[in-house]
C-alpha cells in the first residue's frame, strides 16, 4: 500500500492541516473493501452512462471514462494497481486513478453521486454474486443428501430421542430430515435476495441530487428489480446485510447440528458411517485416530457466524439517520460470513458422496434398543387394550428384556404373553425393525416407500427454488 500527498484526497478542499497518520490509517477501509473493486467499477460504468443518457456527459466523455473503467479493472487483477492507504477506500483510490489516466474528465464521474450511495450500491451488487453462489450450493448439498437417501430408503437405523434409541427409522428418511431444513434455508436466501436486488445510487448523500438523473436507466444497467424508495433509508440502512447474515445463521446452525451427528456417527462408539479418508485427518501422537475436522470445523464455525449476527445488529441499532462512518464496520463481518458459509457448503457438498453408510453396524444398533417398543404398545392396542395400559405391559417387557439380555424380537411367544394373554403368533411381525419402519405408511413417515416418493416431491421443489 503507497502514501498519496493530502493534496491527493478528494475532499482536501476544505481542510488546511493534514490528517493525522494514525487517523489515517484507523479511518482507511481499503484494506478489506478493495475487494468490492469489480461492482464499484461496475457501478461507475453504469452511472457514467446514465450520466451521458440524460445529457450530463456527453458521450465522448463517457466512452473515456468507460475505458479508463475498464483498463483500471484489468489493472487490478493482473495485480498492477497501487492501493493507497491515504485514499481510504476502494471508490476513492479508483477514482483518484481514473483522473490519473484520462485526465480531468476522470473528474466529472462522480457527479450526482456520492460514496454513500455508491457503497450501499457496490455492497448489494456483491451480494447478488455471492448469494447466487451460496444458493447453488446449496443445491448442491441437498442433491448430495438426496443421493444417499435414494440409495438408503430401506436402510434401518435406529432412531433417536434425547440420544436414547427411540424407534427404527431409515437412513433415507433421516437424510431427508436434513433436505427440508436446507430447503427453508435456500428458501430463505432466494426471498433475501429480492431486498438486496434494489439500486440505492441516485441517493447521492443523502437526499438525491439536482442533476436529472434517470435512476430507472441505472437499474436496468444492473440488472437491479427496482430503486430504493426513499434517498435517506437508501444510504444508511444495512437490514439487507443482517438478514443474510441471519439467514447464513440459521443455515449454520443447520450444518453445525449435522455436523454434531457426523462427529457421533464417525465414532468408534456409533461406527455408523466413514466419512472418506480425504475429509478426515490424523493425530500427531495417537496413530490410531481418524478425526472429522471439517464437521468440527463447521460446527466451530457456527460460533463467529452468530458473532457477526450480534456484530451488525448492535452496529445499526443506535443510528440516527442517514449515513454514519459506522456502516464502514459493516463489511468485515458480512464478508467474513459469505467466506465462511461458501466454504462450509462446498465441503459439505463435496463429502455427501464421500460418505460410506454402515448398513449393518446401524441395523445391529436399532435391534439392540427396544425399538420396536412402541409397536408392540400398538399391536396391544389393536387388540383392544387402552394405550396407557399397553405403555405398562411393554414397559415390564422391556424390564424382562434388559434383564435376561433379550430384545422383544428375540422373545418366545410364552415369554412375552407372560405380559399379555391378548399376544398372539401375529406378534412377531410387528416386532421386526422391517416391519416396524414399513408399517409408518404415510406422508412425511419413514417408510422406506414414503422416502422414495418424498425424494420425488423434492426433486420438484428443488427445480422450484432454483428457476
Ligand atoms: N468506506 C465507506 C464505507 O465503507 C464509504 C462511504 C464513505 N462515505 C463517507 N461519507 N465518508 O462506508
Amino acid at each position: 500500500m503507497s502514501d498519496a500527498s493530502q493534496t491527493d484526497k478528494p475532499w482536501a478542499g476544505r481542510f488546511t492541516a493534514p490528517t493525522d497518520a494514525f487517523v489515517e490509517v484507523f479511518t482507511a477501509s481499503v484494506g478489506f473493501d478493495k475487494r468490492l473493486y469489480k461492482h464499484d467499477i461496475a457501478g461507475s460504468i453504469a452511472h457514467a452512462r446514465m450520466l451521458a443518457h440524460v445529457g450530463v456527459l456527453s458521450e465522448a466523455e463517457r466512452d473515456t471514462i468507460v475505458d479508463g473503467l475498464r483498463a483500471i479493472e484489468q489493472d487490478i487483477e493482473r495485480g498492477e494497481f497501487a492501493w493507497s492507504t491515504s485514499l481510504e477506500d476502494v471508490h476513492m483510490n479508483i477514482e483518484a486513478r481514473l483522473t490519473d489516466r484520462i485526465g480531468d474528465i476522470g473528474k466529472k464521474l462522480h457527479t450526482g453521486r456520492s460514496r454513500n450511495d455508491q457503497v450501499a450500491t457496490d455492497i448489494r451488487l456483491y451480494l447478488r454474486d455471492e448469494m447466487q453462489v451460496m444458493q447453488a450450493e446449496v443445491t448442491r448439498l441437498i442433491e448430495g443428501l438426496l443421493g444417499l437417501a435414494e440409495e438408503e430408503a430401506g436402510t434401518i437405523m435406529p432412531g433417536f430421542t434425547h440420544l436414547q434409541t427411540a424407534q427404527p427409522v431409515t437412513f433415507g428418511h433421516h437424510m431427508l430430515a436434513w433436505v427440508e431444513m436446507l430447503l427453508r434455508d435456500l428458501a430463505r436466501l432466494r426471498d433475501a435476495y429480492q431486498r438486496v436486488n434494489v439500486l440505492p445510487l441516485g441517493a447521492a448523500a443523502l437526499a438525491g441530487t439536482t442533476y436529472p438523473i434517470d435512476r430507472l436507466f441505472t437499474a436496468r444497467e444492473l440488472g437491479f428489480a427496482g430503486v430504493a424508495e426513499n434517498s435517506l433509508d437508501a444510504v444508511s440502512d444495512r437490514d439487507f446485510a443482517i438478514e443474510l447474515v441471519s439467514d447464513a445463521s440459521v443455515l449454520m446452525m443447520h450444518l453445525s447440528r449435522f455436523s454434531e451427528e457426523l462427529i457421533l456417527w464417525s465414532s468408534a462408539q456409533f461406527d455408523f458411517v466413514d466419512l472418506g479418508d480425504s475429509f478426515c485427518t490424523g493425530s500427531s501422537i495417537m496413530p490410531q485416530k481418524k478425526n472429522p475436522d471439517v464437521p468440527e470445523l463447521v460446527r466451530g464455525k457456527t460460533g463467529r457466524i452468530y458473532g457477526h449476527l450480534m456484530s451488525l445488529l448492535t452496529l445499526m441499532k443506535a443510528q440516527p439517520l442517514a449515513y454514519n462512518k459506522d456502516n464502514q464496520e459493516d463489511k468485515e463481518p458480512l464478508f467474513d460470513t459469505i467466506d465462511n458459509v461458501k466454504g462450509c457448503l462446498k465441503l459439505y457438498a463435496d463429502m455427501m458422496p464421500q460418505i460410506q453408510v454402515k448398513r449393518d453396524n446401524m441395523y445391529e444398533a436399532a435391534r439392540r434398543g427396544f425399538s420396536t417398543a412402541t409397536d408392540l404398545a400398538d399391536y396391544l392396542v389393536r387388540k383392544g387394550v387402552a394405550f396407557r395400559d399397553a405403555h405398562e405391559i411393554v414397559g415390564k417387557a422391556v424390564r424382562y428384556g434388559v434383564d435376561n439380555d433379550k430384545d422383544l424380537s428375540e422373545m418366545s411367544l410364552d415369554e412375552l404373553q407372560q405380559f399379555s394373554n391378548v399376544i398372539e403368533p401375529d406378534v412377531f411381525e410387528v416386532l421386526t425393525l422391517e416391519g416396524s419402519v414399513a408399517a409408518r405408511n404415510h406422508i412425511g413417515g419413514t417408510a422406506p416407500e414414503q422416502v422414495r416418493a418424498a425424494i420425488i416431491r423434492v426433486r420438484t421443489r428443488l427445480e422450484q427454488l432454483t428457476l
